[in-house]
């Protein structure tokens, strides 16, 4: 991480405390749109959350607010890791991690920034994620995350759009415990069944799949989820 990166990401963190300082009648001279104050966001994850080149910075427009709001309480608790986020989130309320996960969970970019790398591993991939399998209680990813991979209202998120890599680093996340969810904790449940191979196969084939130009989540379906989620509950 070099210096330069460093103090942009610091000075726009000062912007985006200016979000609260404004709050308090002490206006810094900064235009008041919520685009402004989340520049240091921009920086890893796009302007309007539609993602960038580095495939590790996940997209985060038209992810269910509930879901990006409880990821933000995350990082703040420092419950999730990853050191630059946890540091900018440290100093905000509830009100405004909210505000936050409402503008991106309603952005509309124009279309995500891709990574798709097309990979033979994929093939072995499509059965997990279509089907599941039922021998281990494992279900199908789209039961959960939506025949379109864009995820399900209030609270599961889309996973079209997101890099191979990403998607791997997660599902490695749940297995070694460095990353959890409300329990019980399906994912966790999920991930603790596949094997390495299998979890770099369903990434693959997850991550060629164009994502939709809708990236609105399905709504809540009236049947329960084949597991129970402690993020979405029933
Ligand atoms: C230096 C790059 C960087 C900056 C700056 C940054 N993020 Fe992130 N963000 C990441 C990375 C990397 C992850 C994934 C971390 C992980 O779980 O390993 C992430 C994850 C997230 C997630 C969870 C997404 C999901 O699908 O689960 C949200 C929400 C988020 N960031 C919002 C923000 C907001 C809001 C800001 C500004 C306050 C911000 N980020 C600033 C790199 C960054
Ligand atoms: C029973 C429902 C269910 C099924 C089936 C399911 N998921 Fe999930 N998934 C969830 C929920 C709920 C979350 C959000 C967890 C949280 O709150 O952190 C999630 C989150 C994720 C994330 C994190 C996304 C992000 O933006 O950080 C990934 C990756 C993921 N699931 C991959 C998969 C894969 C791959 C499969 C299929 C092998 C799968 N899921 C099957 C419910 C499910």
């Amino acid at each position: 991480m070099d210096s330069s990166w460093f103090t942009r990401v610091f000075i726009s963190g000062i912007v985006l405390l200016s979000g609260i300082v404004h709050a308090e009648g002490l206006a810094l001279n900064v235009p008041d749109t919520m685009a402004a104050r989340l520049r240091a966001c921009a920086a890893c994850h796009g302007r309007q959350g539609e993602g960038s080149s580095n495939g590790y910075f996940p997209r985060l427009a038209g992810q269910p607010a509930d879901y990006l709001y409880q990821q933000l309480k995350y990082f703040r608790a420092g419950e999730r890791k990853y050191l630059p986020m946890n540091v900018l989130l440290t100093y905000l309320d509830d009100h405004y991690l909210r505000k936050i996960a409402v503008y991106y969970a309603t952005a509309t970019p124009s279309a995500l920034v891709r990574h798709t790398v097309a990979s033979p591993l994929a093939v072995a991939g499509r059965d997990l994620a279509l089907q599941g399998d039922a021998a281990r209680n494992v279900p199908a990813c789209v039961a959960c995350h939506g025949a379109t991979l864009t995820g399900m209202q209030p609270a599961i998120p889309g996973l079209a759009g997101l890099d191979a890599d990403y998607i791997s680093a997660q599902l490695g996340a749940w297995r070694t415990g460095i990353r959890h969810a409300q329990p019980p904790d399906c994912m966790q449940h999920i991930a603790m069944r596949l094997s390495a191979s299998e979890i770099a196969a369903v990434a693959n084939w997850l991550s060629m799949q164009p994502p939709p130009r809708d990236l609105a989540p399905m709504p809540r379906q009236p049947q329960p989820l084949p597991l129970s989620c402690g993020s979405a509950p029933d």
